[in-house]
């Protein structure tokens, strides 16, 4: 879509469009899937509707590789739950407010529980490939945020956000009951582009990463301005650069997440049926 409006405006109109288009007024979740984890909504609920993302007013169509260029208004029980296929990031030339605009959309249509997935890199030796953990905490290592720029306008909160609790420590609980096994971890965020380096790594494993990516911590910012509460899982794809045995490669982050698909489907059915 050609014309900027501003960001809260804009997504108060796709909000609208998406109404418009699904024929659901209101949604109750949103559910953000990272890369290689659209298989994983395949089989959450009965699909109401499927709108191309980039139909709606501000959202670039998915460049990724692992994304998929769709918005679901899936039921799952009593739960009006939004599936996006994909998100925008930094690295791909985005905007802060363009790689949230999902967000805020999601929470002008109603959310107010949003659920963050993502492929990270693991720092924690203990952690298999395929092995999924929940967000604790993070590090905005991005050197951007949502909150910076024109205030917002009077109608919403004002910028300055309380992140004490980011990741909702419910939410969390909701998890642990699926799955009881979950470690939890803290996530850097970074622009992102090239993978890291080892010396990268050495550094965010002495600033308490046990995670690293290139999404989600915009996202989650966005989302408690607003107020909603945040779920934030990684699946660990990969070994952080320099502490595994082979080369980084995006195509082997999506296999281990296709992998571990059916174990994310039951994680988030069972999250959505417990909230
Ligand atoms: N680094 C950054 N982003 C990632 C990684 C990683 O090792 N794996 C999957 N996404």
């Amino acid at each position: 879509m050609s014309h900027d409006p501003e960001p809260f405006a804009l997504a108060d109109e796709a909000a609208a469009v998406l109404a418009d288009r699904t024929g659901v007024d209101t949604h109750d979740v949103v559910l953000v899937l990272g890369s290689g984890w659209a298989a994983a909504a395949d089989g959450l609920g009965d699909i109401v509707a499927d709108v191309p993302m980039d139909e709606l007013p501000g959202f670039p169509a998915p460049t990724v590789l692992g994304h998929r260029n769709s918005a679901l208004s899936v039921r799952v029980g009593d739960t009006r739950a939004l599936v996006l296929g994909g998100r925008a990031h930094l690295y791909e030339g985005h905007t802060a407010s363009t790689c949230v605009h999902g967000i805020r959309t999601a929470i002008a249509a109603g959310c107010t529980e949003i659920v963050l997935t993502n492929a990270a890199g693991g720092l924690n030796p203990d952690w298999p490939v395929g092995q999924p953990v929940l967000i604790a905490d993070q590090l905005n290592l991005t050197g951007a945020s949502p909150l910076a720029g024109p205030a917002p306008p009077p109608d919403r909160p004002i910028r300055f956000t309380d992140l004490t609790t980011a990741y909702s420590t419910r939410l969390r609980a909701l998890a642990l009951e699926v799955d009881p096994t979950l470690p939890e971890g803290v996530y850097a965020g970074l622009l992102g582009g090239a993978f890291e380096t080892p010396a990268e790594i050495r550094m965010l494993a002495g600033l308490g990463a046990d995670l690293v990516g290139m999404s989600t911590v915009l996202e989650t910012i966005a989302a408690r301005h607003l107020g909603a509460e945040v779920l934030g899982i990684s699946l660990v794809t990969n070994a952080a650069a320099g502490l595994g045995d082979e080369d980084l490669d995006h195509e082997d982050v999506l296999d281990a997440a296709a992998e571990a698909g059916p174990r994310m489907l039951a994680l988030l059915r069972g999250v959505l049926e417990r909230r």
